[in-house]
């Protein structure tokens, strides 16, 4: 058994933005189940958001949030978020972060969906994750934190007083390890990878949410699931995200004969928020049409674009012809573990940050562009909290009743995939809901909630946690009884601000039956 002080699950920009700054003053370990460059952050296309522009402010962008996350956010969470993102990005730039910068060394800024005004940061084009995630794993490499990769964290151990104690984590060989931290941090991202159209890593499959579930953590907002409007679509499969901001440089959203789709939906038109583009395209594709991106419109788009351009290539799509055929998926989860300011969910020394946390700081639907933004400032929080927080003594274990569970009888992933798609997905309705949530109580969710990890392999488990993660938002989705951002019900298809602006679906243990 190992004993640290900190220790920090994942390997987004969150992630590493908590280690780096916890490790000023604590001994920290990271623990990653894939590799350190696997991660959505390192995915991530458009950029990064702040208002630093002169024309800007940090009010618009403040404005911008409220206003796609559909008044639903914490309002404290993002005047947190706006205001500190200059200082984000000025701390990047002193470590030696590049930006793509104009002819005269400016910083080019870019526009993206429900934006007022130009204020996304990019670098190397659509490059930007990949690019700031080398930077940050630059920081690491330099630094005192422990890295550990290929161990997946299967079960936080509690301890009797029921706070959190530590980990246990599966390696690939399945080798059962157990850590004991003084603070634990899940920085594990969202749950994309559970719906068969999807922008995310495979990787990101919402077991850190399941995990702190299960230690008795409450869960929040799950409902809200943010489909992208455009991801690569390909013979009915999606094959990555073209970004926002090619829709923020000019490119609109066409049917087969050319006819623009958003013209007549909203004032923005094609950069009218996420979940607006998103679900008239859904509405397209319904119908039996295909929609393309048309991009004829924008000079030198490799150049601009080099990681769509790749992405299209890779897969014989024909820039020179001007379409990407695209279809929503899968992007973001607005929802997951109840976090305050400081990352401190409702078990004592567990903690979340990033996607996989619910600050309410999105609302019902993020703003494009916040998301890295929201890893670098909350982060940076998290961090300085654990760099500054008393040593403490861990308590005894605490010993669960064994129970008899139904691991191993649990369907394939790709079973549930489609079911999530098509039950909870981007139109949804109280009798598809119920029929998910039959499907998942069927496999008895209860009896999954402690099972004991011993001798279950890698699959069993991450199956286990998936189907709680669903049951989660099956729940979730079915409870809400109004449409807003991210959750969008046929049956309830308006905003009700009178039961639901001031109310959130929140889930703890005690609630699965
Ligand atoms: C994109 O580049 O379109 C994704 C950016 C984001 O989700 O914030």
């Amino acid at each position: 058994m190992v004993k640290t002080e900190v220790i920090v699950i994942g390997s987004g920009i969150a992630a590493l933005k908590t280690a780096l700054v916890a490790s000023e003053h604590k001994h920290v370990i990271l623990i990653t189940k894939s590799k350190i460059r696997h991660s959505n952050s390192y995915l991530a296309q458009g950029g990064i958001a702040a208002a630093i522009s002169d024309q800007d402010e940090v009010s618009l962008h403040k404005k911008d949030t409220l206003a796609a996350g559909q008044r639903y956010n914490k309002v404290e969470a993002v005047e947190k978020l706006v205001e500190e993102a200059p200082l984000a990005i000025a701390e990047l730039l002193q470590s030696g972060m590049q930006f793509d910068r104009d002819h005269d060394g400016s910083l080019m800024l870019g526009l993206e969906g429900a934006h007022s005004e130009r204020r996304i940061l990019h670098s190397h084009g659509d490059g930007t994750g990949k690019y700031i995630m080398e930077h940050l794993i630059g920081c690491l490499n330099g630094s005192k934190i422990q890295v550990i990769e290929n161990e997946a964290a299967v079960e936080l151990v509690v301890g009797e007083d029921d706070s959190c104690i530590g980990i246990k984590t599966l390696d690939r060989s399945g080798k059962l390890a157990v850590y004991h931290a003084e603070h634990t941090v899940l920085a594990t991202g969202g749950c994309g990878s559970l719906y068969q159209i999807t922008s995310n890593s495979q990787t990101v499959s919402g077991d850190g949410i399941a995990l702190a579930f299960k230690a008795g953590a409450k869960v929040r907002d799950m409902e809200f699931i943010q489909f992208h409007p455009t991801l690569l679509f390909m013979n009915d499969k999606a094959e990555g995200l073209v970004s926002e901001a090619v829709r923020g440089d000019g490119a609109i959203l066409v049917t087969e004969n050319g006819s623009p789709i958003m013209q007549d939906i909203h004032h923005l038109k094609d950069l009218a928020p996420r979940h607006i583009v998103a679900q008239t395209i859904f509405s397209y594709l319904q119908s039996g049409e295909k929609v393309f991106l048309d991009i004829s419109m924008i000079k030198d788009f490799k150049k601009r674009f080099p990681t769509v351009s790749s992405l299209c290539e890779k897969n014989g799509v024909d820039l020179q012809l001007g379409k990407i055929p695209v279809a929503p998926g899968n992007h973001f989860l607005m929802g997951g573990i109840e976090v305050d300011e400081s990352g401190r969910t409702s078990v004592p020394s567990l903690y979340a940050v990033g996607e996989v946390a619910c600050t309410g700081v999105h609302g019902a639907s993020r703003l494009a562009s916040n998301s890295l933004l929201e890893g670098l400032v909350f982060g940076r929080a998290l961090g300085d909290l654990l760099a500054n927080l008393p040593a403490r003594e861990l308590p005894a274990e605490k010993e669960y009743p064994k129970v008899s569970c139904h691991i191993a009888s649990l369907p394939d992933i790709s079973d549930l995939q489609e079911k999530l798609m098509s039950e909870a997905g981007i139109v949804r309705t109280e009798a598809g809901l119920i029929r998910l949530k039959g499907y998942l109580e069927a496999f008895h969710i209860e009896s999954l909630l402690h099972p004991d990890v011993t001798g279950r392999s890698l699959t069993e488990i991450t199956k286990a946690n998936a189907m709680i993660v669903a049951w989660l938002i099956a729940e979730s989705a079915l409870t809400r009884t109004e449409s807003r951002g991210g959750h969008f019900r046929s049956d309830y298809p308006s905003e009700d601000d009178s039961s639901w602006l001031e109310n959130s679906v929140i889930l703890a243990c005690e609630d699965v039956k």
